[in-house]
């Protein structure tokens, strides 16, 4: 008898493979693979987190309606349109599954969050990448690509791992091209990094268009990624169709309680968003000095093209490796010669910029 076979698709998929944590041998791990927050998450998350664990017992709120609540206050929104999610990732995933299937097309830019081909072939859609320019979406090779099958257009915006970003005027002409019945999902996951003033994070789209999602994340400069929180702002049919495809407990309890906790302590986020304003211009510079080549950023990591031969980015990354700093390899994005680098605390700059320094001059 034949064993069971997965659907169509998904054993094509190369699976997602997280930055790494550890090195051998090294006591004191920097790691600047996952573009996590250096500084960790709130005092107040943190608290939350501890009062959380003695109610174990209950289950979550399927609603998420304090998390829900406090995103609507804060950012403008009305809290009927947001979706909760285990991470951002899930939604991806979920959206992919309510409104793309076998032989449809999901696409994206070249250079797009990994997540988006794998959450594409996962429901036996065919994914489908515009190429860019100068690491950077473009637009209207993005509009070429449309075809009858297609479901979805991924934008991530700010792009990881690439750093760039498009303007807001860029994206309402992206918006402008689409027929209404493919849905457009901005993935602003870092959008709380940006301090461009022609950048949007795409909420008024969202309040706009019936066929534009905004999707957000409490990983990064909320420092929660070891919880899983995002959420996503949608037209009223698009939370209705996501609300019915997920689990009804789908983000556990201390999740929420951390991140309303994380949201309301507004010091601790500029924090952070003033850690990355000094230190990726610094490292950015720093790297450029000695030769290396950097994506001009607006997240919180920045994308460092290596040259070929000794001093390539496989030779790089096991020298920062062995010296306890972890960056991310690029091959899966099919940029073997870069690696990715998140924006760290001085100490750890300083020390990156160092190493990096020594690795070139050897
Ligand atoms: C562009 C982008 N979107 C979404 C995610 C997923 O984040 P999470 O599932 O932790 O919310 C990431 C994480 O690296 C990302 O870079």
């Amino acid at each position: 008898m034949n064993a069971p076979t997965p659907r169509p698709g998904i054993l094509g998929i190369e699976p997602y493979k997280p930055g790494e944590s550890l090195v051998a041998g090294v006591e004191r791990v920097i790691k600047l693979s996952s573009n996590e927050s250096p500084l960790g998450p709130s005092p107040r998350a943190i608290k939350a987190l501890v009062a959380a664990a003695k109610e174990q017992h209950l289950y979550p709120d399927g609603t998420c309606e304090a998390i829900r609540s406090a995103l609507g206050r804060r950012h403008g929104l009305d809290p009927a349109r947001i979706v909760c999610g285990a991470g951002s990732d899930e939604l991806i995933s979920l959206i992919a599954r309510a409104y793309a299937g076998p032989g449809e097309e999901v696409l994206f830019s070249e250079y797009g969050f990994l997540m988006y081909p794998i959450s594409a072939m996962g429901v036996g859609a065919v994914p489908v990448a515009a190429p860019e320019k100068g690491l950077k979406t473009d637009v209207e090779a993005l509009l070429a690509k449309l075809t009858k099958k297609t479901r979805i257009l991924f934008l991530a915006n700010p792009n990881n791992p690439t750093g760039s970003y498009l303007a807001k005027d860029e994206v309402a002409r992206l918006v402008a091209g689409l027929p209404k019945a493919v849905l457009l999902v901005i993935d602003a996951a870092y959008a709380e990094y940006v301090t461009r003033n022609d950048y949007s994070s795409g909420a008024e789209l969202v309040e706009a268009h019936d066929n534009v999602v905004m999707t957000r994340t409490f990983s990064k400069i909320y420092g929660l990624a070891g919880q899983r929180i995002g959420w996503a702002y949608c037209p009223p049919a698009v939370a209705d169709a996501l609300n019915r495809l997920r689990n009804p407990f789908n983000v556990t309890a201390s999740a929420q309680s951390a991140a309303v906790a994380a949201l309301a302590d507004i010091a601790h986020v500029d924090a952070a968003r003033t850690n990355n304003d000094i230190w990726l211009p610094w490292a950015t510079a720093a790297l450029e000095r000695i030769g290396l080549k950097v994506a001009p950023s607006v997240g919180n990591f920045i994308l460092v093209r290596f040259p070929a031969g000794r001093k390539n980015a496989d030779a790089a990354n096991d020298f920062l490796a062995a010296r306890g700093i972890i960056p991310r390899k690029m091959g899966a994005y099919k940029l073997p010669h870069s690696l990715r680098i998140t924006v760290g605390v001085e100490r750890d700059m300083r020390f990156l910029a160092a190493t990096l320094a020594e690795f070139m001059g050897a």
